[in-house]
């Protein structure tokens, strides 16, 4: 098939390189020349397991190329994804302007029948409104199908939901997109559902909102834990055992960031606002993430007492394991928390350092990870990092003024720190 996608973001670029690495010959187009020139240079600009290799891969075998040109994206595909932004804004809804935007874009550059997916998260009744705009916008008045196709891939695992998707979900008004629809994703294997294209919106926020709730969900068990003398890996554990409930997403942490659950959470409370329904589930389920960092804090400030001038090391800058983005971060705002109590710190994250530069200044980026602990007060673990796992321990005991380790991500054994002469404060346990 000849695919174009349009946005190379996280979902853009990893969704045209793998639709390249299964056969397709794919288009990615970009707004931004700056971007297009570095990709086509052989640079990326994201960190992604595996992306780089499978993005050369393709390059060279001519199936994938860059464009900065819509209308040349358009000319030459007959399937067109969007995969542009869909930002928060101050009330809770998302700016669905870059969408309309793309939206002319290909209105105006379509010629013959095309195929429209929308990839981007929108809100529900979206589908509606690109069809409206295509239909207004386009002046050769020839046909086209607006489809919506969700993206479930996890940043730092993009590459791997991608090519072995659990489901695709295929929102359409009519059945004449379904074959094309269908020779796309036919080479993944993976189970296709058909809906209509309001369902198909809302899976994804639907999917998003519930994987938010689950460690929302956690995280308040971990809370009784705490309470009780209880451990909440241990009854996450049980609970995950059952398949209906499942293990995974059942992680208690410092709570969830990123640049889509609190958006996605806010954007389906709004909108079920405006369709007439007060999701207070969902408030709850947000209410309880900040709570969980509220808590955090309050365990370290409890446990140091003045954190004014005190040396603080914290391991991870990144929202997640895996990735460099620090959109939306626990580990970020965790560590405005302490620099505003007048804390000084040491800061190490194995991929994200270079873009928390942006949002986190006056603090002391460390190369090595053993080499944060030097001359603090207490170490703090905010992302879930597997390399954090091998922490020279004994080293880092050593090299701080007093042994305390604040784990907001539950790496360790507790019993196993405490042997080693830590103070090991962590989550639920
Ligand atoms: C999430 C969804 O998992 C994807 O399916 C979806 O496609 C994506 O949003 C999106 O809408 O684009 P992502 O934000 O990349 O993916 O990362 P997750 O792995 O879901 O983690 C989100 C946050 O939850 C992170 O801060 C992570 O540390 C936290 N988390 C995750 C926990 O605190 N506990 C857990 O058990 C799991």
């Amino acid at each position: 098939m000849k695919l174009t996608i349009i946005g190379t973001g996280y979902v853009g670029l990893v969704t045209g390189t793998c639709f390249a690495e299964v056969g397709h010959q794919v288009v990615c187009v970009d707004n931004d020349p700056a971007k297009i020139e570095l990709l086509q240079n052989g640079g990326i600009p994201i960190y992604e397991p595996g992306l780089e290799d499978l993005v050369r891969k393709n390059v060279s075998a001519g199936r994938l190329s860059f464009s900065s040109s819509t209308g040349d994206g358009v000319e030459k595909s007959d399937v067109i994804f969007i995969a542009v932004p869909t930002p928060p804004q101050a009330d809770g809804s998302v700016d669905l302007s870059f969408i309309e935007k793309v939206a002319r874009d290909i209105a105006g550059a379509m010629t013959s029948y095309k195929i429209v997916v929308d990839k981007s998260t929108v809100p529900v009744k979206t589908g509606d409104k690109v069809t409206e705009t295509i239909k207004r916008y386009c002046k050769a008045k020839v046909e086209f199908d607006v489809v919506s196709n969700p993206e479930f891939l996890r940043e730092g695992f993009a590459v791997e939901d991608l090519m072995h998707p659990d489901r695709v979900v295929i929102g359409v008004r009519s059945q004449r997109p379904v074959p094309a629809m269908r020779e796309v994703y036919d080479p993944f294997m993976a189970p296709i559902i058909i809906t209509d294209i309001n369902s198909a919106e809302l899976i994804k926020h639907a999917s998003n909102s519930f994987l938010a709730l689950k460690i929302s969900y956690i995280n308040a068990i971990s809370v009784i834990c705490e309470a009780a003398g209880a451990n909440v890996q241990e009854v996450a554990n049980g609970m995950g055992m059952d398949e209906r409930i499942g293990r995974r997403f059942l992680d208690a942490s410092l709570g969830f960031g990123g640049s889509c659950f609190p958006k996605d959470l806010s954007a389906f409370i709004k909108i079920a606002e405006q369709i007439g329904y007060d999701f207070r589930l969902l408030k709850e389920v947000q209410r309880i993430n900040s709570e969980q960092m509220d808590r955090f804090f309050k365990k370290i400030v409890e446990t140091l007492w003045v954190l004014k001038d005190k040396r603080i090391g914290v391991l991870g800058l990144a929202f997640k394991q895996n990735t460099d983005d620090v959109r939306m971060s626990p580990a970020i705002e965790l560590c405005h928390r302490l620099q505003k109590e007048g804390a000084h710190l040491r800061v190490h994250d194995p991929k994200a350092m270079e873009k928390a530069k942006s949002l986190l200044q006056d603090v002391t980026y460390v190369e090595d990870m053993n080499d944060v602990a030097d001359g603090c007060d207490a170490l703090v673990i905010a992302t879930e990092w597997d390399e954090f796992k091998k922490l020279d321990l004994e080293l880092a005991r050593k090299r701080l003024t007093h042994p305390i380790l604040f784990d907001g991500r539950n790496l360790f054994d507790a019993q196993e720190m405490e042997r080693l002469g830590f103070i090991y404060k962590s989550i639920g346990r």
